[in-house]
């Protein structure tokens, strides 16, 4: 009886609200002088990453710490996989010395819920599979965008948000489309064909997910662009001619937003390829959130670790 956070496909609007209202009252935490409450004291969180991760690993640890966990993080580098041991094996071991959540990012679509299913006791929560979900990189992108129409009095309902570039292969447009739609909002998937094949927007239940492979098209009148690393570690054959070629085509530049987008404000989940998915200038310009995005995935992450340590505690309390 231990509640994960694995995805966000089939999450309603309140459940998705809950967790950015929670990270809205962790935010001002990061801004204090002395930046650490007794929430988690005691509970230990495991981070075992599989896959090489800047912001995703050193938010879960900073979060966990922010909120006075222990905090352990293991890298497939450094551990026993090396040696052999199978997935199941590692993540057996690990729970035998009794962690509260198990943070895990691997390159196997669906290790997050595999894990989830051969564990008793602790919370897991998918910091990235494969191609398939990265729950709270969405969470992290729809807590930046909270926090940018509130200035102008909107809410994040009725937006009309474009994803560009390799969709096929990237779990941070998974999530991030599923969010989209339980908020109701339009979405636009843009791209080459290899990368956005038609048949995609069927998968999110057709509606309001559109296929566009022109990009001036894709970003007519968007409110939000959100560019997407191309993903060469993911990609087993030739999706693009060349990545020159690619950035010719569907590089996001100030001068196309300007002309097409002129209100739009730009994510991207980092790491950024300078000039291939988006303009330095793009990227460093005025209407970049990429670093109010990193900045927020501390606060998203503490609200995770809380509400599902918190529900875990609930359960303790309803067997007793
Ligand atoms: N956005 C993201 O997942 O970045 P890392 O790979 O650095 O964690």
């Amino acid at each position: 009886m231990v509640d994960h956070l694995l995805g966000i496909e089939g999450l309603s609007k309140n459940e998705i609200n809950r967790y950015l209202d929670a990270a809205h009252s962790f935010v001002e935490v990061s801004e204090r002088d002395i930046k650490k409450v007794p929430t988690l004291r005691g509970k230990t969180i495991v981070n075992i990453f599989f896959e090489p991760s800047t912001r995703t690993l050193a938010s879960f640890d900073i979060a966990g710490k922010r909120l006075s966990a222990d905090t352990i993080n293991v890298s497939a580098g450094s551990s026993s996989v090396k040696k052999g041991e199978t997935l199941l094996d590692t993540v057996r071991t690990l729970e035998s010395m009794n962690p509260d959540i198990l943070v895990i990012r691997h390159s196997e679509s669906g290790a997050a819920h595999f894990v989830a299913r051969h564990l008793h006791r602790a919370s897991v929560v998918n910091a990235g599979d494969g191609a398939h979900e990265h729950p709270t990189q969405a969470l992290l992108d729809l807590l930046t965008l909270r926090q940018h129409f509130a200035k102008s009095k909107r809410s994040i309902e009725g937006l009309r948000v474009g994803f560009i570039g390799d969709v096929r292969h990237s779990r941070v447009a998974r999530s991030n489309i599923w969010a989209h739609l339980a908020l109701g909002n339009e979405v636009r998937l843009v791209g080459p064909p290899t990368l956005v094949p038609s048949e995609m927007s069927a998968v999110f239940g057709g509606g309001s997910v559109h296929v566009v492979h022109n990009i001036l098209e894709g970003l007519r009148d968007l409110d939000v662009v959100v560019c997407l690393r191309m993903q060469l570690e993911r990609q087993d054959q030739h999706f693009i001619p060349s990545l020159d070629e690619y950035s010719k085509e569907y590089c996001v530049s100030e001068k196309l937003l300007e002309r097409y987008a002129p209100a739009s404000v730009v994510l991207h989940p980092g790491p950024i390829n300078r000039g291939t998915e988006i303009s330095g200038e793009v990227a460093d310009g005025p209407r970049s959130l990429i670093r109010q995005q990193v900045n927020n995935g501390v606060a998203v992450r503490m609200a995770v670790l809380y509400l599902l340590a918190r529900s875990a505690q609930s359960h303790e309390e309803i067997i007793k």
